[in-house]
């Protein structure tokens, strides 16, 4: 399908591309430009630049180009005339008529109003007297007649043909009623018949509003407890979220967007004030449905039930999540308690207890990290092998370089500080945090500069081998700057960090780096200019020499007094002038 040129034009000068383009994507003003780090490859420096004037980006480092509708469609995945369709909306445009028709024009309009007609004539039966069983189990279950209505909730009678006869005595076509899903055609080649049966329904919306499918509920208990349409030309469980539209049009800003489990869960939610309630349909959650929820909010919860199976179902969406992650979203996971879900929750007026469950969800971080650690003895190193693969293979398939990028190293963060706490009892009891002499504190001085000035490691690698450091965590520390010194690349601080997370550095390095010693050192800061961070290298180093060298001396003399030697003797005068010369 094609637009107007005009109409796209339109489109682009009536919004800011920066703005629409900042959204996803950290950008600095340059003078007439924006730059900032691309979105679609992974840099360390920002060449991706985009130009208001101009109406476009375009990235220096892949290539990458496009307006805003490019973008939308390029990075946020859109089909192309949901793009338009929602710039559109943005710029404050009306799509010409003629769009919204092309677009539709792959299906026949009739199943939307054969739908539109079924969905009638089930909501009328629920006020028929054949519907009085329907109409307390409704009421059983809280929902008055005023819900109902507000619902548009309908009943499937028992009689096998009702539906069809009154559809076709209104005109439609048999064949369009099965399309549509309301018949069911025996493989047989038998007489069709109504597909919902002594059932109450639930109209199920797209995500223009438009009603193309019910799921059915059983009254009572019984096999199955739902049927839901088959899918169609126009519905498509997996692409959509039951209450979408409705929340999309209903919700204010600041509502929270809370995903549940079914039917029952949107109805209760809405009427205890959460517009923005929605459920898969029966179906683990996909990919398109989380896109979906992201439209809605930054930060949707989901709603699982607090027992085992609960926990391996926020898991697994949390998996489905993670290669679509982009920088600013993110999921939230509410465990109810044992048995429960949104609606029974709040039938049984806890909804207090319900809105804390929610406020409190489990970050996606944390819901992945259980994932990786559950079942695994963190002592054992093969597991810890294990475990650090699997977060390399997990976070690998995030798309956004950054967001993999900050979950990698903040999952590492979580193993490194947990294997620390299985060995020593608490997080933070590195030598660090005690009272330290004179030589420790200058070696984390000494540290400190190279942590925060690594290109400094040319010119005083050689130095810092040649240090002879006793406390564990330095010394560690000390022989992983060097490691890293011996590694082919430049010493920047973007590598550095690279390497101190993979190499299970960077807790000591932070703890290190917000240590007292450091912190009154100003030479030791990120912010100094190297030089002078270079003349905070030697001047502390001078003094670990110095100190170096007066234990040494007073060692020499206590042995020259019992054995003078001519080499001993040497070396103690070696010793005297380099101190006094220092
Ligand atoms: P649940 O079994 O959790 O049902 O299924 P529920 O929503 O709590 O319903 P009530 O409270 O027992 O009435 C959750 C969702 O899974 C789908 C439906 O979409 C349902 O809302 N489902 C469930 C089916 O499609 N078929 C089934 O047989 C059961
Ligand atoms: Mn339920």
């Amino acid at each position: 399908m094609k637009f107007d040129t005009q109409f796209l034009d339109q489109i682009r000068s009536r919004l800011s591309l920066s703005e629409i383009v900042g959204d996803s994507v950290n950008l600095t003003r340059k003078g007439r430009e924006h730059t900032g780090l691309c979105p679609f490859h992974k840099e360390k420096t920002p060449s991706f630049t985009v130009n208001d004037e101009k109406e476009f980006y375009h990235c220096f480092g892949c290539g990458a180009h496009g307006d805003c509708i490019r973008f939308l469609v390029d990075y946020k995945g859109y089909p192309f005339f949901d793009a338009v369709k929602e710039l559109a909306q943005r710029a404050g445009l009306s799509l010409p008529a003629s769009y919204e028709e092309r677009y539709e024009e792959k299906v026949d309009p009739s199943l939307y109003d054969v739908m539109e007609k079924a969905g009638e004539w089930f909501h009328q039966q629920l006020f028929s007297n054949g519907a009085r069983e329907a109409q307390n189990y409704l009421e059983q279950r809280g929902m008055s007649p005023d819900v109902v209505k507000e619902f548009k909730l309908g009943y499937a009678p028992q009689s096998r043909r009702a539906l069809k006869a009154d559809l076709l005595k209104q005109g439609f076509d048999e064949k369009v009623l099965v399309e549509a899903g309301l018949l069911v055609q025996p493989e047989d080649g038998g007489e069709s018949y109504d597909r919902f049966r002594s059932r109450i329904l639930f109209p199920i919306h797209d995500n223009r509003g438009k009603l193309v499918a019910f799921g059915g509920r059983i009254l009572g208990d019984g096999e199955p407890k739902y049927l839901n349409s088959p899918e169609t030309p126009i519905f498509s469980k997996g692409h959509m979220l039951y209450g979408y539209h409705h929340a999309r049009t209903h919700m204010k800003r600041g509502d929270q967007v809370v995903l549940g489990e079914g039917y029952m869960d949107v109805l209760a939610l809405r009427k205890a004030g959460y517009q923005g309630a929605l459920a898969p349909m029966g179906t683990a959650l996909t990919e398109d449905q989380i896109s979906l929820l992201w439209r809605l909010s930054f930060e949707p919860v989901l709603c699982f039930d607090g027992d085992a199976a609960g926990m391996k179902a926020a898991q697994r969406a949390a998996e489905r999540a993670l290669p679509l992650l982009r920088p600013g979203y993110t999921l939230k996971f509410a465990h109810l308690p044992k048995g429960e879900d949104p609606d029974s929750m709040i039938r049984a007026g806890r909804k207090a207890q319900l809105a804390q469950a929610l406020s409190q969800g489990q970050s996606l971080l944390d819901v992945l990290w259980s994932s990786l650690a559950q079942g695994k003895d963190l002592k054992a190193p093969e597991q810890q092998a294990l475990l650090l693969k699997q977060i390399d293979q997990l976070t690998k398939q995030v798309e956004n370089t950054t967001v993999a990028s900050t979950f990698r190293s903040a999952l590492k963060d979580k193993y490194y500080e947990q294997r620390k706490h299985r060995k020593l009892g608490k997080p933070s009891s590195i030598q660090l945090t005690r009272p330290q002499n004179f030589f420790d504190k200058s070696i984390t001085i000494l540290l400190a500069i190279l942590l925060n000035h690594p290109h400094l490691l040319d010119e005083v690698g050689e130095e810092l081998a040649s240090l002879e450091v006793e406390d564990v965590d330095l010394r560690d520390l000390k022989d992983g700057l060097l490691q890293f010194a011996s590694q082919d690349g430049d010493y920047t601080t973007e590598l550095l960090n690279d390497f101190l997370i993979d190499q299970g550095f960077r807790v000591t390095a932070r703890e290190l780096l917000a240590s007292d010693a450091v912190t009154h050192f100003p030479w030791a800061q990120a912010s100094t200019p190297s030089e002078k961070a270079l003349g905070g290298w030697k001047d502390v180093y001078g003094n670990i020499q110095k100190y170096q060298a007066e234990v040494e001396i007073q060692h020499l003399q206590q042995v020259l007094a019992n054995e003078m030697t001519e080499e001993n003797w040497r070396r103690l005068v070696e010793l005297k002038k380099m101190v006094a010369e220092s």
